[in-house]
């Protein structure tokens, strides 16, 4: 028998300097956890989150810079963890296409690295992994429809549902493999080795903290591009839908998947907004015209492969086993994230006045 672990003992967050690793380190430390963050840094601009935990959490945040790549580094942050949060990630499909070998390295192996560290623990620690609706692949066999207000499938059924876990995995682009890959080897250690270890998979998740940039992080790009008034580029008609999901919502999915790990280990959740929360592009350049009182000009290039004209999440058997569900409205949330943004270039502008 192995005793249990400490609840002083500190919680891992791979990636914690990023978007949603920021924001779960947060929660956790309000919560009264100790924070572990491996990061390397190299999501531009993650040192400001870094700074925020630091100036809001002080020592309760531990910060270790490093790769998931390097075995050793991962096996060293995970020893005494009692969770690891697994997020650190290539997260643009562009750059997988562009460097498929490091997108590998980075998703695939990397959270191989994290679950052999987690498997040589006396007591494995729980690990929630940060996997993506990527692996569903195009969803190019479901007949859509365009009625004015964006893509969504013909089927009432599915459109009002959406997706569900019992959808085949299908990888569409290098990203989803590398992702999808680390899905199934999550869900395998739960089964192979009795790990208790879950798997997460989000859709669209935006909100204050995220450095959103053309190649990934679509809602912040463009509510950064609406409070500078630069123009936009749309990779398609603007008529792609997406369920949003505001971070608060995303870490509680993670926080409340971690609480009751016995009940959800070896599964996939899916956790986005959901049907009731779609957005196209188009109908979020709108509001963000609206909110911000100025006119975006777009501009538009080809479709991204492998890109998803329609998703949302079924997100039913995580409300059933997390009694989680999403809490806030798009419009409020994009309002959220635009009021942060705001703050965020009024800062940088005063910075280099
Ligand atoms: N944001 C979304 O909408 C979304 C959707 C689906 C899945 N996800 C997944 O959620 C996770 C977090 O995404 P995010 O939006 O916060 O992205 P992010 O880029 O803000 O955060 C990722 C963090 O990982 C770090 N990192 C990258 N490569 C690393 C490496 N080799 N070693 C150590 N650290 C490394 C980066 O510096 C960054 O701080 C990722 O796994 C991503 O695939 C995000």
């Amino acid at each position: 028998v192995t005793a249990a672990i400490s609840t002083d003992a500190p919680v891992l967050i791979t990636g914690g300097a990023g978007f949603i690793g920021c924001n779960l380190a947060d929660k956790l430390a309000r919560e009264g956890c100790r924070v572990r963050i491996l990061d390397d840094l190299s999501r531009a601009g993650v040192e400001a989150n870094l700074d925020w935990l630091r100036q809001r959490h002080g020592s309760t945040i531990a910060f270790v810079r490093g790769d998931v790549r390097d075995a050793g580094a991962v096996h060293k942050a995970v020893a005494g963890a009692r969770a690891v949060f697994h997020l650190a990630a290539q997260v643009a499909v562009t750059c997988s296409l562009s460097d498929p070998l490091q997108d590998f390295a980075v998703n695939a192996q990397g959270t191989l690295h994290v679950l052999e560290a987690a498997r040589a623990q006396p007591q494995a620690p729980a690990v929630l992994f940060a996997s993506t609706n990527k692996v569903y692949g195009a969803l190019s066999d479901i007949p859509m429809r365009d009625d004015g207000g964006g893509w969504r499938p013909c089927s009432a059924e599915l459109a009002d549902a959406g997706v569900a876990e019992s959808r085949p995995l299908a990888f569409a682009s290098p990203y989803g493999c590398s992702k999808g890959c680390a899905d199934q080897y999550v869900l395998d250690y739960a089964s192979s080795f009795a790990m208790p270890a879950a798997v997460l998979r989000l859709s669209c998740v935006y909100g204050p903290r995220q450095m959103g940039g053309a190649d990934q992080g679509w809602v912040a790009h463009f509510a950064h591009s609406a409070l500078r008034g630069s123009d936009v580029e749309i990779c398609g008609d603007g008529q792609q839908t997406r369920d949003l999901l505001h971070v608060a919502d995303a870490v509680a999915a993670f926080a409340a998947a971690w609480r009751h790990i016995a009940r959800v280990q070896g599964l996939a959740l899916n956790i986005g907004g959901g049907p009731e929360q779609m957005v196209s592009v188009e109908r979020l350049l709108a509001y963000l015209e609206m909110e911000t009182g100025r006119t975006l000009r777009r501009t538009y290039a080809p479709t991204r492969m492998g890109d998803q004209r329609w998703y949302a999440s079924d997100w039913r058997r995580a409300a059933r086993l997390l009694e989680w569900s999403p809490s806030i409205s798009w419009r409020d949330g994009v309002r959220d994230l635009l009021a942060w943004a705001g703050l965020r270039q009024g800062a940088e502008a005063v910075a280099c006045a």
